[in-house]
């Protein structure tokens, strides 16, 4: 049954078209995805379809019933409920607060019932299988993941009739990923309409029952996810055939010369006693489940910690770990997890964001050429296929995926040797995604090296010659060769988590 519809959708951004002539519908009990590159208007489709903008021209029809929302807590009314790409919790309060606002229990004299409340909060991530997030807890305490389930367990919590996810579910790992689907099952045989938005397409032929796709703007056809090829969706997508998913994977040479040598590091609780050593040419991978550590090894070795201890080496040479801008000195990279908070400057254009860790080398006597920059900046644009209206676009106004490659392009233009990479490709288009692991491979056949930490065990296993499963901390296992599998990190990153021990058989240094 036809629950939500719109038709005819034009929606312009200043001299922008964002969608022109664009449909889109679901049915009551089905999970609807919306697939399409970056920047090829699924978000702003959602967000008309839940009132955050209004729509130039079209129309949308919701149970029968023309609509026209005038703000998103209107269509919260009626039941159509968002989750998006961009998180909206509020950082101090706590997750209850957050899961109730604007609903909150209330007593007798209309108070907040603030034991009610925590109360509520606690049955409902049970219910929803996320018992593990404590209702009392402060938002900007909790990882990016978590407070990915929080904005999805707030959203259920409305009782959606449709409920949108926008990339909603993009820093989970699998287990999360599967819960938040369980969900989404349960929904689903209740009878709501969900449409899900993301680039990981494993997930979307696991969960969806029909896709459309959206190319420059507009809608190119719906499919039935089982009667679609892979191949088709994509070919829908992005207009031509994609081959090969990952690069041609050279093997290391034996005398690959170590770049970066880490002894003995620890800080705190968080990373306890992890040596490794990463080779020129080699791209070395982090996995495991959620939260051991990959993310704090990558910003402890930029020298973003105090009180880090330990050995590190750069080119033989010891670095000092003491901030920042001495790590980009000694030719290190970071692109950071939260685009938003670490890595780009939102109101700043695009090409100041993209040259801002690479002024020094642009700028003559603190004057920063113009023609440098754009120099710079424009071969990025075209290698990594950033869609913008041009480099002087505040950098909030790009879709979610080509704000996360400008992220990237900030740091490729820095000429790092090691590059260390928190979920590169997080909201990237299939499309764009090859062009990223394919510059991935070009640096490190020019030499650099790359420590990559990844959500996607597919990238793990087609990009690293090598793979790191952590576990509280600790370097718990090293899969490398044939042994490099998706079956073998899942295994060990559970098989860790269930034994507790990090010294395992197969643990190397
Ligand atoms: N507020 C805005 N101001 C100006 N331009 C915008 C705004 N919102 C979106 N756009 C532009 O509209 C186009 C479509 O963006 P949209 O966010 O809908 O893409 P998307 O399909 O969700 O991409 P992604 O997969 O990267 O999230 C892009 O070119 C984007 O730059
Ligand atoms: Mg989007």
């Amino acid at each position: 049954m036809l629950l939500l519809q719109a038709t005819g959708i034009d929606k312009r951004f200043g001299g922008v078209t964002a969608l022109h002539d664009a449909d889109f519908s679901c049915d009551a009990g089905e999970i609807h995805a919306l697939l399409g590159e970056n920047g090829a208007g699924k978000s702003t489709m959602v967000k008309i379809l839940c009132g955050v903008h209004t729509p130039d021209a079209g129309e949308i029809d919701f149970a029968g019933r023309l609509v026209a929302f005038r703000s998103p807590s209107a269509a919260v009314a009626m039941g159509i409920v968002p989750v998006f790409q961009e998180l909206s919790l509020v950082p101090d309060l706590s997750v209850a607060e957050n899961l109730f606002m604007g609903i909150e229990p209330r007593n007798a004299i209309r108070l907040v019932d603030r034991r009610a409340m925590r109360r509520d909060a606690e049955a409902l991530l049970t219910r929803l299988g996320f018992s593990g997030i404590d209702p009392a807890a402060v938002v900007r305490d909790l990882s990016l993941a978590e407070r990915q389930i929080v904005e999805i367990v707030k959203a259920v919590g409305r009782s959606p009739k449709v409920l949108i996810l926008d990339e909603a579910t993009s820093a989970l790992n699998r287990q999360q990923v599967e819960q938040v689907f369980a969900v989404v099952r349960g929904l689903r045989a209740a009878g709501v309409a969900a449409v899900f938005i993301s680039h990981r397409m494993e997930e979307v032929r696991d969960l969806c029952d029909r896709a459309t796709i959206f190319r420059d703007g507009t809608d190119v056809g719906t499919v039935e996810m089982a009667q679609a090829s892979h191949g088709e969706i994509v070919r829908m997508m992005i207009g031509r055939t994609l081959h090969e998913a990952f690069p041609p994977r050279p093997p290391l040479p034996p005398e690959a010369e170590p770049l970066l040598e880490v002894r003995g590091l620890d800080w705190g609780a968080e990373l306890r006693d992890v040596s490794f050593t990463l080779h020129r040419g080699e791209i070395l991978g982090l996995s495991g489940l959620e939260g051991q550590g990959q993310g704090d090894l990558l910003f402890a070795l930029f020298g973003v910690y105090a009180g880090v201890t330990g050995d590190v080496r750069l080119r033989g040479e010891p670095i000092g770990l003491s901030g920042p801008r001495a790590a980009i000195t000694a030719k290190l990279a970071l692109v950071p997890e939260d685009r938003k908070t670490q890595g780009l400057i939102l109101p700043l254009p695009v090409g100041e964001n993209m040259t801002l860790a690479t002024l020094p080398k642009i700028a003559h006597g603190g004057i920063i050429s113009p023609e440098a920059e754009r120099a710079a900046t424009s071969t990025m644009q075209e290698s990594l296929a950033i869609k913008t209206a041009s480099m002087d676009v505040p950098v909030r106004f790009l879709s979610g995926g080509n704000q996360q490659k400008v992220a990237i392009a900030k740091w490729l233009l820095t000429e790092a040797d090691v590059y260390l990479l928190y979920d590169p490709t997080r909201g990237i288009d299939v499309g764009a995604k090859q062009e990223i692991y394919a510059l991935m491979r070009r640096l490190t056949e020019q030499g650099h090296a790359i420590l990559l930490f990844s959500t996607d065990l597919a990238e793990v296993v087609g990009l690293c010659n090598r793979a790191l499963v952590m576990y509280e901390g600790a370097i718990a296992v090293e899969l490398s060769g044939p042994e490099l599998t998706q079956a073998n990190l899942v295994s060990a990153a559970i098989g860790v988590a269930e034994s507790g021990r990090v010294d395992t058989p197969a643990a190397s240094a």
